[in-house]
């Protein structure tokens, strides 16, 4: 039995090609002013032809395995948070695995949309706990632009592709201190892909076009209402203030929900860690693509408590909160 698993190395990836707003404003209409206004966007990356999740997800585990001062040789347990897998199966995780040369140690990939990285350091954490990890890859990868509908301006402007990824060992002390999930399926309507394996698979194939649905507005309101009920779960359960936290690491969907949950932490946004603007919404890949970013650019340090959280389709939520 390990007491807690710690977050030894992070290591996130981003694709070449950048849009920007200005771009999309002769593709839809839009404006960079709406955009930026309303969501905090100003650019987001898009996979290549050649590139899948799976590639993606490839660059981040290499760089987090290095940053950790491990090898793939050394990684035990591998779990993808990914909406938008390579194949319906292999699953992702196994494909990633082969990437890294790595054969025989359990992979495999969960899908919880936008909350699909905090699920899947939810269950690592839980292996390495257990005694079952001793080295475990949790990585979170999307390649939205595949299935956002490029004519649709109330989505096409929010999202973007990229991975993140943790490695996760054993520690004496925390570490992940703890991790809280949610899911409430009566909200489907309000966040979907409408086309899937076993319905509507014919129209999955023919219609490039029919893509992610969201009703903005609605989800806007109840991912303010719910990750604020979230962050006082989170610290009421584990015991600590407002004041302890010394770095807020959001899902980065939009501006203007990170700033109502840094107002009800009471953290100014100088301790909130922002890549929206960068990234666009990068579902699944977005928390730990941001916290990599942090980590790297010298913001979060060794010892800082951090409180990571995430809302989306399903829908699904949750926050973990880790000694970094
Ligand atoms: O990651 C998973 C969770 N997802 C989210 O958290 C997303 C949550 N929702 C949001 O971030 C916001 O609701 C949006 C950014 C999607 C939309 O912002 P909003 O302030 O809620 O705008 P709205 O949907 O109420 O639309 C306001 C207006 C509408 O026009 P009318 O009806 O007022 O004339 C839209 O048609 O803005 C229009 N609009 C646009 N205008 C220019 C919608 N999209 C665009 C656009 N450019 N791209």
């Amino acid at each position: 039995m390990n007491r807690y698993s710690r977050v030894a190395g992070t290591g996130s990836y981003l694709p070449e090609r950048v849009l920007t707003n200005a771009d999309l404003e002769r593709s839809v209409d839009t404006t960079d002013e709406w955009i930026r206004t309303r969501t905090g966007i100003e650019r987001r990356h898009i996979a290549g032809p050649d590139e899948t999740s799976s590639s993606l997800a490839e660059h981040a585990a290499r760089r987090a395995l290095k940053s950790a001062g491990l090898a793939p040789s050394d990684v035990d347990l591998i779990v993808v948070g990914t909406t938008t897998p390579d194949l319906i199966f292999p699953n992702t995780g196994t494909l990633l695995q082969q990437r890294l040369g790595i054969h025989g140690c359990p992979a495999f990939s969960l899908e919880a949309a936008c909350s699909g990285f905090i699920y899947a350091l939810s269950v690592a954490d839980k292996y390495v706990r257990c005694g079952e990890s001793k080295c475990a890859l949790v990585v979170g990868v999307e390649c939205l632009s595949r299935f956002v509908d490029w004519t649709d301006r109330a989505t096409c402007v929010l999202f973007g592709d990229g991975a993140g990824a943790f490695v996760l060992t054993p520690a004496d002390e925390p570490g992940v201190i703890a991790t809280h999930l949610h899911s409430d399926g009566k909200y489907k309507d309000l966040l979907y892909f409408p086309y899937g394996v076993s319905s509507g698979f014919d129209k999955l194939r023919s219609n490039s076009t029919d893509g992610l649905k969201m009703l903005g507005n609605e989800v806007f309101k109840v991912a303010v209402r719910t990750l604020s009920r979230l962050v006082d779960e989170t610290l009421a359960k584990n015991g600590i203030e407002r004041s302890d936290i010394d770095w807020l690491v959001p899902h980065q969907a939009n501006l203007r929900i990170i700033q109502a949950a840094a107002d009800k932490l009471d953290l100014p946004m100088e301790k909130v860690v922002v890549t929206v603007q960068d990234h666009g919404n990068t579902s699944a890949a977005s928390i730990p693509l941001a916290l990599d970013t942090a980590v790297r650019d010298g913001r979060i340090h060794r010892g800082q408590l951090l409180l990571l959280e995430t809302f989306g389709g399903g829908f699904t939520w949750g926050s973990a909160l880790i000694r970094y």
